[in-house]
Parts: C-alpha cells; sequence; structure tokens
C-alpha cells in the first residue's frame, strides 16, 4: 500500500508549479482530501465533481458564515482576510444572501453590454497606448492585473486622477512583506471610504451610486462591504481569465498562427481556460451546520471545506458530456455553482473577451517571449494566476492626440472611443441582468 501524506500542501512555490500534482495525491484520499492552506492551518479540499455540485447545491447542510472556523483561527491568521466573515453576499446564507447579491446583480444589470463593451476597449486602449510603441510587453503586468482595476475604478465613479493609488493599493496587498500589505489594507479601505464620501455629496450614473440607492437600502458598513466584494472579487479572477488565456492562445499553433483571424477565437480561449485553468482555482469556503459524513468524510462544524475548481474541472474519467448533467455551467465549475455562483458571468466573460480581442487586434503578431513550460504561476492555492507573460510584437506608435494609441496610417488602427458612456439614469432596476 503506498503512503498518503497526512496533509497536501495547496501553498508554496511546489504547489505553483505543478498543481496536478497535488490534486492526484489528494485524489487517492477519496472525494474529498486534507490540505494545508497555509503552514499550520488545516482544510478539506473536495476534489471530486460529484461531490463538489452536491456541496455546492446543498445549502441545508452547508453555510458560506465561516464564523465557526474563524473563532479558532490565531490573530494575526493570513487567511482570515481572504475567509473571515464579513456582511457581504459571500459569506451569508438565506434572506441576508439574497439581499447583499441583489444589490450587485441589479446594478450591474445597468450597464449594458455595449455599454460595458465600450467602456473596456477604452481601458484596453489606454493600457495598450502605454507599450504598443515599446514592442514587448509583460501581459500581466501591463496589461491584465490592470484593466479589471481601471474598469472597476471607472464603472464604481472614482475621480480619475485616482486610479493609480487604486492600483498601488492593490498591488500592495498580494505584497509578501506583512507590514506592507497591512498598509495597503488602510489605503485601500481610505480608498473606499473617500469614493462613498464623494457620492453621497453627489450621485452619478455608476455603481456606487446604485449600490447606495438600491431598494435593500444597505447600512454604510454593508454599502462599503458590497463595493469590496464586488471589487476583490472581480479583480483577481478576471486578471487571470485575461492573463490565462492569452498565454494559451499565444502558445498554441491554433491560435498562434493567425491570432487575428485564427480558426480558434478569444472565446475558445476563455473556454479553454475555465475548463482546464479556472481563475478561481480553490475556493468556496464553507462550514456545516451540524457533523456531516460527507462523501466518506467525517466533518466536524467548525472545520472548513473548500472546494477545487480546478481539480473537479479536470478529474480524470468523466466526459465533459456526462459533466453536464446536474452542473449550473455545464461541463466545468469555474463559476462556481448554486446560490453563490458568480453573478456576473456575462459581464465577466465579455470583459475578457473584449480586453483579449483589443490586444490581438492591435498587436497581430504578438507572440510569447519565452516557452510556455518557463512561464512562471503565482504562489497560492486560492487562484491559478502567472506572474508574468512577457510577450514581443511589432511596435506600432501611438496616436499624437493621445485620443486612441493608433496612428491613422495603421491598418490596425482603431476607431476613436466615446469619451463618455451613458447608462440608464441612476433609478435601480430590478429585472434580471441583460446578457442572458
Ligand atoms: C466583473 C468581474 C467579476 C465580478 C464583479 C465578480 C463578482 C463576484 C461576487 C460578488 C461573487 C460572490 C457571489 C455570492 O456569494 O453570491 C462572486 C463569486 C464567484 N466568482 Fe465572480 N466576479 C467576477 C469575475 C469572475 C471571474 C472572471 C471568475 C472566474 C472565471 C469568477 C469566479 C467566481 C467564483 C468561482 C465565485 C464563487 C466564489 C467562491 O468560490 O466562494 N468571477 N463573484
Amino acid at each position: 500500500m503506498s503512503y498518503l501524506p497526512d496533509r497536501v500542501p495547496l501553498h508554496g512555490p511546489k504547489f505553483a508549479a505543478d498543481p496536478h500534482a497535488a490534486y492526484a495525491e489528494l485524489r487517492r484520499m477519496g472525494p474529498v482530501g486534507r490540505v494545508e492552506l497555509s503552514p499550520g492551518a488545516p482544510a478539506y479540499l473536495v476534489t471530486d465533481y460529484r461531490a463538489a455540485l452536491d456541496l455546492l447545491h446543498d445549502t441545508d447542510t452547508w453555510s458560506k458564515d465561516t464564523r465557526p472556523w474563524q473563532q479558532n483561527q490565531p490573530a494575526d491568521s493570513p487567511l482570515v482576510p481572504m475567509l473571515g466573515w464579513r456582511p457581504n453576499a459571500l459569506f451569508n446564507d438565506g434572506k441576508a444572501h439574497e439581499r447583499y447579491r441583489s444589490v450587485i446583480t441589479d446594478s450591474y444589470a445597468l450597464i449594458e453590454p455595449h455599454q460595458l463593451r465600450r467602456q473596456v476597449s477604452k481601458v484596453a486602449n489606454q493600457l495598450i497606448g502605454e507599450f504598443a510603441a515599446a514592442g514587448e510587453a509583460d501581459l500581466i503586468g501591463q496589461y491584465a492585473r490592470r484593466l479589471p482595476l481601471l474598469l472597476f475604478h471607472a464603472q464604481f465613479g472614482a475621480d480619475d486622477q485616482e486610479g493609480p493609488r487604486l492600483e498601488a493599493d492593490m498591488a500592495g496587498m498580494l505584497d509578501s512583506q506583512p507590514d506592507k500589505a497591512i498598509q495597503a489594507n488602510i489605503n485601500f479601505a481610505n480608498y473606499i471610504t473617500e469614493l462613498i464620501r464623494s457620492k453621497r455629496l453627489q450621485r452619478g450614473q455608476d455603481l456606487t451610486s446604485w449600490f447606495m440607492d438600491h431598494p435593500a437600502a444597505l447600512t454604510p458598513d454593508e454599502l462599503a462591504d458590497q463595493i469590496v466584494l464586488t471589487m476583490l472579487a472581480g479583480n483577481e479572477p478576471t486578471a487571470n481569465l485575461i492573463g490565462n488565456a492569452l498565454s494559451r492562445m499565444l502558445s498554441n499553433p491554433a491560435y498562434y498562427s493567425s491570432l487575428s483571424s485564427g480558426a480558434l477565437t478569444a472565446h475558445d480561449a476563455i473556454n479553454d481556460v475555465l475548463r482546464n485553468e479556472p481563475p478561481m482555482a480553490n475556493y468556496s469556503a464553507h462550514v456545516p451546520r451540524h457533523a456531516v459524513h460527507f462523501h466518506g468524510t467525517w466533518i466536524r462544524p467548525h472545520e472548513l471545506v473548500l472546494v477545487s475548481y480546478h481539480a473537479a474541472n479536470t478529474e480524470p474519467g468523466p466526459t465533459a458530456d456526462e459533466k453536464t448533467a446536474g452542473g449550473d455551467d455545464g461541463a466545468h465549475l469555474a463559476w462556481a455553482a448554486g446560490p453563490h455562483s458568480c453573478p456576473v458571468k456575462k459581464p465577466a466573460t465579455l470583459i475578457a473577451t473584449v480586453a483579449i480581442e483589443q490586444l490581438t487586434r492591435r498587436l497581430h503578431d504578438l507572440e510569447l517571449g519565452v516557452p510556455r513550460n518557463e512561464l512562471r504561476w503565482r504562489p497560492g492555492g486560492f487562484h491559478r494566476a502567472l506572474a508574468q507573460l512577457p510577450a514581443r510584437f511589432t511596435p506600432i506608435a501611438p496616436d499624437p492626440d493621445g485620443v486612441s494609441p493608433w496612428t491613422s496610417s495603421s491598418p490596425y488602427s482603431s476607431t476613436r472611443q466615446d469619451k463618455t458612456w451613458s447608462p440608464k439614469p441612476p433609478a435601480c432596476a430590478t429585472s434580471g441582468p441583460l446578457y442572458g
């Protein structure tokens, strides 16, 4: 009989370099494996697709309120910022969850797809314009990680000048030096406070104003928490979706031979990533409401159980079609499933698609700067994210008037972007999303 480790680490460079080795080891423990989320921090991880669906849909047994787990964590736990309870959609159940979630879905429904497309194109062109003349770029640091942040910044109606501040805070929150990360968290909280203060003085056509005026009547703390959740829950996975899809496109000849007119499209790359490299690799923190025997493992009420979207999606065995039965999203769980599945998957898909299309249309001969097997992945168990994506391309000249980064003589020059967008009046919609 082969040796089974007590717990498989879901952290560190070894996991980042080869998560599939960890998932294979975990599968030998059964549908639910024992993991270590950070040194000395145990949890269970569901690696089996069917067990994942059972958990995500069974709200009688499983709660998103992580406080029973949290009360046993040390004060300096690195996990509590990601997994600790907050008064937001992610960490609440039932009616409280529905109330918080409706604010996010109703407000996003006010941004029509063509407006979103225009907003993303504008940010994309701005970013591409910053490196287009250089002939090389890190498409993670200079594009994929920046685009969602600057987009949120605009969608939440923040002052244009404050964009670099949000970027610096978000980067700082990921800093491995604890004092820098703590300071960045404080700065980010101040950014949100100032944003809310400015919208209290004057509403705009933006998510902050719509969150404020929503019939759910959020308290000031709840308002801040839904904004923070939306920005944080949206930023990391969207950046990873763009980055992971670009890395696949640049290293697969089916895309690579002709990026702007190839047989496979940005949409194909995104679907490929959602199935095989989900941007949120492992998350979905749950605790059982009572002791439960779940797919062969006894779990007690204060114990934390996560779902591995990455392992469940890529488990050997069932085909994509077989998995479709019962899944909210067909053959993959990249958006999770059940009541807490991503509320904005259609807008998020559109954001990633437009971001990739703009880049590959403008820089039509993009190629990887290093072989794909030399790309480095960021450590950390929750995400599947490249650290860098070096790329080369034929330089193109920015437009001198600064409206568009493209010279009009370029065969790939874009049409000028509108300076403003015109969403509907700020009354809150109660209808469903417009993306369906
Ligand atoms: C505009 C971009 C996005 C925004 C604003 C956003 C927002 C959110 C919010 C608010 C939740 C919590 C929902 C709830 O608990 O009811 C959520 C959940 C989730 N989102 Fe998104 N999201 C975005 C993009 C993405 C992308 C690109 C992915 C990956 C493909 C993703 C994957 C998920 C997953 C897996 C969950 C479940 C969280 C969990 O594991 O507990 N999201 N998202």
